[in-house]
């Protein structure tokens, strides 16, 4: 992290601030004993039923129910504290009332206990914040990782541990899912099994007032069980802790809340385009995390994400109905999807899998009679052929096939093949064919009822591949030079919060942004000598008063001699000083016309993430369309180019009407920028026009506080 992105975050302490090592949390998962201290003989507590769990699940370590009332619980020997345990305790579940949760924890750290789980509620989440950072504080005190408060619990069906109050059963898969709802974690517990999707993990974070989101990707992106990693999160608590997170697997999120904070009264243009969606997708984007829409969405793209990535471009479709193959063709050009394309070959491979009035061209139509044989036959010339990199295969219900076998076989010939490439599956149809989407994706084979899915999990597969392979960003965003900080510091002495445009373009310039020829003049006459080689220019009035200058006749384009300067020098100033004669008039500014590609360029300030960076095109693509792009501060000449690219309408800056934008310019201009992060709130440079000679920032606005 550089300078700045550290010094532009919370307002917390420096030690508060700091970022701990991560804590080691094997145990919590790979544990080889438990205890339960709320575990009670009544099955109507939840203590009850995590014990319960816990036994039935076939957890193989040793099982310590703690109830000081108790001998035995479900046969177990129960005893009256954790420090009454013989042996070793590695991870403690705490399930009694929130007064008994410290206690409880002061007893772990005398036993030596390194993972707690506390499943009470009544902490943060109903206002009982210091009680909850009590906790919190022994935890780091201690090094122990802790899970909730507020929590579900954590299931890990590769060590049979089920922790939890939710489903006794889940089926044993790759996928791990953090969830910030313990009611939804539940209700997806038992969906999941529904639709035969395995788990490797289940951690409901709950209040997260120590292990979430970051320490729980760090340790899976390790974990030889998780190959991908699916979060249902309503919020980040540490924005810039997020964005230190390493992704080396997978990572879809469903955020919800998409409200929009933008919507409040914010003083910069950037400022009110900055929902903390806005924000939340530009992190996603930086880190390489993949945003889904719905629940089935994030499930069927972790079930595409746990298949081998794909080597390259080449697609084929093996379908038994035309209809179906076009449209999946159709959705794959539009997802920029390429079709495996070598008509001879296919014709001379594909042709004895068909009969006479079948298509052996991509898509490969083995028609609607084709039985389980002859898509076993067409999947293994597809799995078989190394130029063909990804198979999708479909299928439409008719009386004379049977879907199950049929998904029996492309299953077999997949396996055989040591599944190396992806294959992905979409089955349309009735009860037989769920049947068989059942079956696939028992055997891991991603496999949908519509075609839409089956596309946008291939689709989704090339992002990461994408994400993966992309270049590394390298931030290195200098501090501000010092005439920078006295402007700002001056200012503040004398109380302003806004910076007048001149002061706000005089520091662009000094931090490295372009801007056209300008002066700033207090008189006619030191405007007549600045204005020598400068025509045209536009004329803008300066005035601490005045904030929106063109409605007060302060703004004028377009001065082409002496003659005009004079003319209309005067009319501005007898026309300000009638229609606001309060005004303290201090000067205008002189900036020279600059023809280009409006664009705007801002930084704004978002509550969990720290300092952002817009760009977007100016005119009608922000004030109509609001076509921008955001990315967390710091960042480098990589990810620049990429939030450009962001931009829908970002074609125009490669030539409109006669006139290419200037690239490297804008890139330059969004780095630099970033170096006034730690010191001002908000800032706009509208517009930056930009040609081919570079981007020149015609008018700034640097908001203080
Ligand atoms: N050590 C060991 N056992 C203790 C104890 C202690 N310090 N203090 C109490 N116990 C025993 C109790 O005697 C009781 O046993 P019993 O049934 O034999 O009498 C058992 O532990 C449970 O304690 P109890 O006071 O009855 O609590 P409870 O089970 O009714 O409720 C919680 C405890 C944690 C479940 C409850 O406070 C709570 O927070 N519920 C909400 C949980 C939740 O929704 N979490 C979020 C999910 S998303």
């Amino acid at each position: 992290m550089s300078e700045v992105g550290a010094a532009a975050g919370s307002k917390k302490t420096p030690e508060k601030d700091a970022i701990l090592p991560q804590k080691d949390l094997t145990h919590l998962f790979k544990a080889k004993s438990v205890a339960i201290v709320g575990a009670s003989a009544n099955p109507d507590k939840i203590g009850h039923q995590i014990l319960r769990n816990l036994i039935e699940g076939g957890f193989e370590g040793d099982i310590y129910p703690i109830n000081p009332k108790e001998k035995t619980i479900l046969e177990k020997d129960a005893y009256p504290s954790v420090t009454d345990v013989p042996n070793f305790i590695d991870l403690v579940v705490i399930s009694v009332n929130a007064n008994f949760v410290m206690p409880v924890l002061k007893e772990c750290v005398e036993k030596g206990v390194k993972h707690v789980i506390v499943i009470t509620s009544g902490f943060s989440e109903v206002g009982n914040a210091r009680e909850e950072q009590e906790i919190k504080d022994i935890a780091d005190q201690f090094n122990i990782s802790l899970v909730g408060p507020n929590t579900l619990g954590v299931v890990y069906p590769p060590n049979k541990m089920n922790t939890s109050f939710g489903p006794r059963d889940v089926i044993l898969g790759k996928i791990a899912f953090i969830s910030q709802s313990g009611a939804l974690a539940i209700a997806l517990m038992g969906w999941t099994k529904m639709e035969k999707i395995g788990l490797a993990a289940l951690v409901s974070v709950g209040n997260k007032c120590d292990i979430g989101e970051e320490e729980l990707i760090s340790y899976f992106n390790e974990d030889e069980n998780v190959d991908v990693i699916t979060i249902y999160m309503e919020g980040i608590k540490d924005g810039r802790k997020f964005m230190q997170t390493a992704i080396k697997k997978p990572v879809v999120v469903l955020k919800v809340g998409r409200s929009q904070r933008g919507a409040r009264a914010a003083a910069s243009h950037t400022g009110s385009l900055a929902g903390s969606d806005q924000i939340y997708n530009a992190a996603f984007k930086q880190l390489g995390v993949l945003r889904a829409q719905s629940f089935t969405e994030a499930f069927g793209w972790a079930r595409c994400l746990s298949l081998p990535a794909p080597d390259g471009n080449d697609t084929i479709i093996i379908t038994n109905g035309g209809g179906i193959g076009v449209r999946t063709t159709d959705e794959c050009v539009a997802a920029g999807i390429k079709l495996f394309d070598d008509p001879d070959w296919l014709e001379e491979k594909f042709r004895e899998t068909m009969p006479s009035f079948g298509c052996t061209k991509n898509p490969v139509d083995i028609t609607g009679q084709a039985p389980a044989d002859a898509y076993q036959k067409a999947t293994r010339i597809a799995l078989e052929e190394d130029r063909i990199k990804a198979v999708l295969v479909l299928y439409c219900e008719t009386v004379i096939t049977n879907p199950l076998k049929i998904a029996r076989s492309i299953a077999g010939e997949y396996k055989k093949s040591g599944s190396k490439k992806p294959l992905l599956v979409a089955m349309v149809g009735g009860e037989r064919t769920r049947e068989a989407l059942h079956y696939l994706n028992h055997e891991n084979i991603p496999a949908f009822d519509s075609i839409s899915e089956v596309v946008d999990g291939l689709k989704v597969l090339y992002k990461w591949q994408e994400y993966k392979e992309r270049k590394l960003d390298k931030p290195d965003i200098k501090p501000p030079p010092q005439e920078v900080l006295d402007i700002i510091n001056n200012a503040k002495k004398e109380g302003k919060k806004i910076l007048l445009e001149h002061e706000a373009r005089k520091i662009l310039e000094l931090c490295g942004v372009t801007t056209p020829k300008w002066g700033y003049a207090r008189n006619l006459e030191e405007a007549l000598e600045i204005a020598k080689g400068m025509y045209p220019f536009a004329m803008k009035i300066v005035s601490p008063e005045i904030v929106h200058k063109t409605d007060v006749g302060g703004v004028v384009l377009n001065v082409r001699n002496e003659e005009g300067l004079k003319l209309r020098y005067n009319t501005m100033i007898n026309h300000i000083k009638e229609v606001m004669p309060a005004a303290k008039i201090e000067g205008v500014n002189l900036i020279q016309m600059v023809k280009g590609i409006e664009c705007i360029v801002g930084l704004s300030r978002d509550p969990q993430f720290g300092p952002a960076v817009m760009f977007g095109l100016g005119g009608v693509f922000v004030e109509v369309m609001k076509d921008v792009a955001f990315r967390i501060v710091p960042f480098g000449k990589v990810e620049a180019t990429r939030l450009i690219h962001d931009v829908k309408g970002n074609k125009i800056l490669d030539g409109f009407r006669g006139i290419v934008a200037n690239k490297p310019s804008i890139i330059q201009s969004l780095l630099a920028i970033q170096r006034l992060a730690p010191y001002v709130q908000e800032c706009d440079i509208n517009p930056l026009i930009s040609n081919e000679f570079g981007s020149f920032a015609v008018d700034a606005r640097i908001i203080l506080e």
